[in-house]
Protein backbone atom coordinates (compact mmCIF):
# COMPACT_ATOMS: atom_id res chain seq x y z
CA UNK A 1 0.00 0.00 0.00
CA UNK A 2 1.04 3.44 -0.79
CA UNK A 3 -0.11 6.78 -0.53
CA UNK A 4 1.34 9.67 -1.93
CA UNK A 5 0.69 13.29 -0.75
CA UNK A 6 2.71 16.01 -0.14
CA UNK A 7 0.51 17.65 2.72
CA UNK A 8 -2.91 16.78 3.87
CA UNK A 9 -5.74 18.33 5.63
CA UNK A 10 -8.53 16.50 7.25
CA UNK A 11 -10.99 17.62 4.13
CA UNK A 12 -8.64 16.34 1.23
CA UNK A 13 -7.57 12.90 3.30
CA UNK A 14 -10.66 10.71 2.24
CA UNK A 15 -9.62 11.35 -1.49
CA UNK A 16 -5.88 10.51 -1.12
CA UNK A 17 -6.62 7.34 0.28
CA UNK A 18 -5.20 4.25 -1.82
CA UNK A 19 -7.55 1.25 -3.71
CA UNK A 20 -5.02 -1.24 -1.68
CA UNK A 21 -6.96 -3.49 1.09
CA UNK A 22 -5.83 -0.84 4.08
CA UNK A 23 -8.51 -0.75 6.96
CA UNK A 24 -7.87 1.74 9.05
CA UNK A 25 -5.83 5.36 8.34
CA UNK A 26 -4.95 8.16 11.15
CA UNK A 27 -3.44 11.64 10.28
CA UNK A 28 -0.53 12.75 12.37
CA UNK A 29 1.08 16.75 11.89
CA UNK A 30 3.70 18.90 13.95
CA UNK A 31 3.71 22.44 14.39
CA UNK A 32 6.57 24.82 13.54
CA UNK A 33 8.10 22.42 10.91
CA UNK A 34 10.96 24.46 9.46
CA UNK A 35 10.71 25.16 5.08
CA UNK A 36 13.63 22.56 4.97
CA UNK A 37 12.12 20.01 7.26
CA UNK A 38 12.86 17.98 10.58
CA UNK A 39 16.36 16.55 10.64
CA UNK A 40 14.39 13.82 12.99
CA UNK A 41 10.74 12.18 13.86
CA UNK A 42 9.79 9.98 15.97
CA UNK A 43 6.16 7.45 16.18
CA UNK A 44 5.26 5.85 19.47
CA UNK A 45 4.09 2.32 18.49
CA UNK A 46 1.98 -0.46 20.63
CA UNK A 47 0.44 -3.12 19.32
CA UNK A 48 -1.71 -4.13 22.37
CA UNK A 49 -3.25 -7.47 21.22
CA UNK A 50 -2.61 -9.13 17.42
CA UNK A 51 -2.42 -12.75 17.28
CA UNK A 52 1.35 -13.80 16.58
CA UNK A 53 0.47 -14.46 13.46
CA UNK A 54 1.79 -12.84 9.76
CA UNK A 55 -0.82 -9.87 8.02
CA UNK A 56 -0.92 -6.76 9.95
CA UNK A 57 1.07 -3.82 9.18
CA UNK A 58 0.91 -0.92 11.46
CA UNK A 59 2.90 1.69 9.69
CA UNK A 60 3.25 5.57 9.61
CA UNK A 61 4.15 7.16 6.43
CA UNK A 62 6.41 10.36 6.00
CA UNK A 63 7.25 12.94 3.15
CA UNK A 64 10.68 14.92 2.49
CA UNK A 65 10.67 18.18 1.46
CA UNK A 66 11.10 18.32 -2.57
CA UNK A 67 9.54 14.76 -2.91
CA UNK A 68 6.41 13.65 -3.84
CA UNK A 69 7.39 10.20 -2.66
CA UNK A 70 6.75 9.00 0.73
CA UNK A 71 8.72 6.26 3.13
CA UNK A 72 7.10 4.12 5.85
CA UNK A 73 8.30 2.79 9.03
CA UNK A 74 6.00 0.69 11.11
CA UNK A 75 6.08 -3.22 13.11
CA UNK A 76 4.40 -6.10 11.78
CA UNK A 77 3.53 -9.43 14.20
CA UNK A 78 5.38 -12.59 13.51
CA UNK A 79 5.06 -16.13 14.62
CA UNK A 80 6.73 -17.04 17.67
CA UNK A 81 10.19 -18.55 17.58
CA UNK A 82 11.29 -20.60 20.32
CA UNK A 83 8.39 -19.70 22.45
CA UNK A 84 9.44 -15.97 21.98
CA UNK A 85 7.44 -13.65 20.73
CA UNK A 86 9.23 -11.77 17.10
CA UNK A 87 8.31 -8.37 15.97
CA UNK A 88 9.14 -7.21 12.33
CA UNK A 89 10.32 -3.69 11.91
CA UNK A 90 9.87 -2.20 8.39
CA UNK A 91 11.67 1.35 7.34
CA UNK A 92 11.61 2.05 3.51
CA UNK A 93 11.43 4.24 0.47
CA UNK A 94 9.56 5.18 -1.81
CA UNK A 95 11.24 7.54 -3.98
CA UNK A 96 12.65 6.99 -6.90
CA UNK A 97 17.20 6.88 -7.08
CA UNK A 98 17.31 5.76 -3.02
CA UNK A 99 20.36 3.23 -1.89
CA UNK A 100 21.26 1.90 0.32
CA UNK A 101 24.41 -0.07 1.64
CA UNK A 102 22.92 -1.37 4.85
CA UNK A 103 22.98 -5.26 5.03
CA UNK A 104 19.10 -4.98 6.22
CA UNK A 105 18.17 -3.58 3.41
CA UNK A 106 17.21 -4.53 -0.40
CA UNK A 107 16.28 -2.40 -3.64
CA UNK A 108 12.94 -1.64 -4.07
CA UNK A 109 9.86 -1.44 -2.26
CA UNK A 110 5.89 -3.14 -2.90
CA UNK A 111 7.34 -3.73 -6.71
CA UNK A 112 8.32 -0.84 -7.60
CA UNK A 113 11.53 1.62 -6.80
CA UNK A 114 12.89 2.89 -3.31
CA UNK A 115 14.29 0.96 -0.68
CA UNK A 116 13.27 -1.72 1.93
CA UNK A 117 14.37 -2.64 5.07
CA UNK A 118 13.51 -4.70 7.96
CA UNK A 119 14.82 -6.29 10.90
CA UNK A 120 13.23 -9.01 13.44
CA UNK A 121 13.88 -9.48 17.38
CA UNK A 122 11.78 -10.56 20.09
CA UNK A 123 9.77 -7.73 20.32
CA UNK A 124 7.21 -7.31 23.46
CA UNK A 125 3.51 -7.04 22.85
CA UNK A 126 1.80 -4.67 24.66
CA UNK A 127 5.07 -2.16 24.89
CA UNK A 128 5.74 1.04 22.96
CA UNK A 129 8.57 1.04 20.13
CA UNK A 130 9.75 4.08 19.52
CA UNK A 131 10.04 4.12 15.90
CA UNK A 132 12.47 6.95 15.27
CA UNK A 133 13.70 8.13 11.84
CA UNK A 134 16.26 10.21 11.94
CA UNK A 135 18.84 11.98 9.17
CA UNK A 136 22.94 11.07 9.51
CA UNK A 137 24.40 13.97 7.48
CA UNK A 138 23.23 14.86 4.06
CA UNK A 139 20.48 12.88 2.33
CA UNK A 140 21.39 9.48 4.48
CA UNK A 141 18.31 8.26 7.27
CA UNK A 142 18.12 5.93 9.76
CA UNK A 143 15.13 3.64 10.80
CA UNK A 144 15.60 2.88 14.89
CA UNK A 145 12.80 0.88 16.80
CA UNK A 146 13.61 2.38 20.58
CA UNK A 147 12.59 -0.51 23.38
CA UNK A 148 10.97 1.72 25.92
CA UNK A 149 11.31 -0.41 28.40
CA UNK A 150 14.85 -0.82 28.32
CA UNK A 151 16.04 1.87 26.01
CA UNK A 152 17.37 -0.84 23.61
CA UNK A 153 17.77 0.85 20.33
CA UNK A 154 17.08 -1.60 17.32
CA UNK A 155 18.58 -1.02 14.41
CA UNK A 156 16.25 -1.53 11.24
CA UNK A 157 17.67 -0.04 8.13
CA UNK A 158 19.37 2.96 6.49
CA UNK A 159 18.94 4.43 2.89
CA UNK A 160 19.99 7.62 0.61
CA UNK A 161 17.55 10.08 -0.87
CA UNK A 162 18.59 11.74 -3.92
CA UNK A 163 20.41 14.59 -4.25
CA UNK A 164 18.24 17.70 -3.47
CA UNK A 165 16.11 15.85 -0.71
CA UNK A 166 14.98 18.01 1.92
CA UNK A 167 14.30 16.84 5.69
CA UNK A 168 10.63 15.42 7.03
CA UNK A 169 7.07 17.27 6.33
CA UNK A 170 4.78 18.59 8.44
CA UNK A 171 1.92 16.31 8.40
CA UNK A 172 1.16 12.40 6.50
CA UNK A 173 -0.76 9.34 7.82
CA UNK A 174 -0.59 6.29 9.72
CA UNK A 175 -2.60 2.88 8.83
CA UNK A 176 -3.39 -0.30 9.16
CA UNK A 177 -3.44 -2.79 6.92
CA UNK A 178 -4.40 -6.55 6.54
CA UNK A 179 -1.49 -7.04 3.63
CA UNK A 180 -2.93 -10.94 2.55
CA UNK A 181 -5.75 -9.24 1.02
CA UNK A 182 -3.98 -7.14 -1.33
CA UNK A 183 -3.22 -10.47 -3.16
CA UNK A 184 -6.81 -11.60 -2.94
CA UNK A 185 -9.57 -11.57 -1.11
CA UNK A 186 -11.41 -14.44 0.33
CA UNK A 187 -15.37 -14.84 -0.13
CA UNK A 188 -17.16 -12.38 2.85
CA UNK A 189 -13.59 -11.35 3.51
CA UNK A 190 -14.36 -8.56 6.21
CA UNK A 191 -15.77 -11.44 8.63
CA UNK A 192 -12.90 -12.94 8.72
CA UNK A 193 -10.59 -10.33 9.58
CA UNK A 194 -8.16 -11.15 12.79
CA UNK A 195 -8.55 -9.18 15.85
CA UNK A 196 -6.26 -6.28 16.32
CA UNK A 197 -5.56 -3.38 18.90
CA UNK A 198 -2.20 -0.70 18.09
CA UNK A 199 -2.28 2.62 19.60
CA UNK A 200 -0.44 5.52 17.66
CA UNK A 201 1.26 7.57 19.92
CA UNK A 202 1.84 11.74 19.25
CA UNK A 203 4.92 11.61 16.91
CA UNK A 204 8.01 13.79 18.29
CA UNK A 205 10.50 15.57 17.47
CA UNK A 206 14.08 17.04 18.58
CA UNK A 207 13.21 20.30 17.01
CA UNK A 208 12.67 22.84 19.32
CA UNK A 209 9.17 24.25 19.51
CA UNK A 210 7.52 21.75 17.11
CA UNK A 211 4.51 19.52 18.60
CA UNK A 212 3.58 16.76 17.05
CA UNK A 213 -0.43 15.37 17.23
CA UNK A 214 -1.89 11.93 15.93
CA UNK A 215 -5.72 12.29 15.09
CA UNK A 216 -8.39 9.96 16.13
CA UNK A 217 -8.30 6.65 13.32
CA UNK A 218 -10.92 6.00 11.16
CA UNK A 219 -11.94 3.29 8.70
CA UNK A 220 -11.72 2.93 4.97
CA UNK A 221 -11.51 0.73 2.46
CA UNK A 222 -13.80 -2.40 1.41
CA UNK A 223 -14.79 -2.88 4.94
CA UNK A 224 -16.13 -0.10 6.68
CA UNK A 225 -18.58 -0.66 9.00
CA UNK A 226 -17.96 -4.48 9.01
CA UNK A 227 -14.93 -5.38 11.26
CA UNK A 228 -16.21 -3.34 14.70
CA UNK A 229 -13.44 -0.79 14.05
CA UNK A 230 -13.13 1.47 17.56
CA UNK A 231 -10.72 4.37 18.27
CA UNK A 232 -10.53 6.60 20.85
CA UNK A 233 -7.99 9.22 22.66
CA UNK A 234 -6.42 8.25 25.14
CA UNK A 235 -6.00 10.17 28.45
CA UNK A 236 -2.18 9.45 28.69
CA UNK A 237 -1.61 10.60 25.11
CA UNK A 238 -1.96 9.42 21.69
CA UNK A 239 -4.80 7.19 19.61
CA UNK A 240 -6.08 3.65 20.04
CA UNK A 241 -8.03 1.81 17.31
CA UNK A 242 -9.30 -1.59 17.30
CA UNK A 243 -11.14 -3.58 14.70
CA UNK A 244 -11.45 -7.24 13.44
CA UNK A 245 -12.49 -10.59 15.67
CA UNK A 246 -10.78 -12.84 17.59
CA UNK A 247 -9.88 -16.31 16.75
CA UNK A 248 -10.07 -15.16 12.71
CA UNK A 249 -7.33 -16.25 10.67
CA UNK A 250 -7.93 -13.88 7.66
CA UNK A 251 -8.81 -16.78 5.23
C1 LIG B 1 25.91 7.71 10.86
O1 LIG B 1 27.03 8.55 10.80
C2 LIG B 1 28.10 8.15 11.63
C3 LIG B 1 29.17 9.22 11.57
O2 LIG B 1 29.50 9.48 10.23
C4 LIG B 1 28.60 6.79 11.19
O3 LIG B 1 29.62 6.34 12.04
C5 LIG B 1 27.45 5.80 11.23
O4 LIG B 1 27.87 4.55 10.71
C6 LIG B 1 26.29 6.31 10.42
N1 LIG B 1 25.16 5.39 10.57
C7 LIG B 1 24.61 4.74 9.55
C8 LIG B 1 23.48 3.82 9.90
O5 LIG B 1 24.99 4.86 8.40
C1 LIG C 1 14.09 22.27 -2.67
O1 LIG C 1 14.11 22.69 -4.03
C2 LIG C 1 14.23 24.09 -4.18
C3 LIG C 1 14.05 24.40 -5.66
O2 LIG C 1 14.86 23.56 -6.44
C4 LIG C 1 15.59 24.51 -3.65
O3 LIG C 1 15.73 25.90 -3.76
C5 LIG C 1 15.68 24.12 -2.19
O4 LIG C 1 16.98 24.40 -1.70
C6 LIG C 1 15.38 22.64 -1.99
N1 LIG C 1 15.28 22.38 -0.59
C7 LIG C 1 16.10 21.54 0.04
C8 LIG C 1 15.83 21.34 1.50
O5 LIG C 1 16.98 20.93 -0.53
C1 LIG D 1 -5.01 16.02 17.91
O1 LIG D 1 -5.39 14.67 18.04
C2 LIG D 1 -6.58 14.49 18.77
C3 LIG D 1 -6.80 13.00 18.90
O2 LIG D 1 -5.66 12.40 19.49
C4 LIG D 1 -7.75 15.15 18.08
O3 LIG D 1 -8.91 15.05 18.87
C5 LIG D 1 -7.43 16.62 17.83
O4 LIG D 1 -8.42 17.15 17.01
C6 LIG D 1 -6.08 16.76 17.13
N1 LIG D 1 -5.73 18.16 17.04
C7 LIG D 1 -5.28 18.69 15.92
C8 LIG D 1 -4.91 20.13 16.01
O5 LIG D 1 -5.16 18.06 14.88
Amino acid sequence: MKITASFLSVASVISLLPTAKALVGSSWSVTNVPSTGLTDITFPLTIVEADHISGYYFAQQFGFVNLSDVGYTGLQPRPDQNGKAVLHGVFSSFVAGSTTTDPNCTPGADGGPGVSCSFEWNGVYGRTYDLEVKNNGSTLWVGTAIDTVTGARIHIGSYTLPAGAGGIQSSQLGFVEWYPWNSGEPANHCALLPYQETVFGHPYTTHLGSVGNQSLAYEYGDCVGQVAFKTEELLIGGVENNCGFKGQTGV
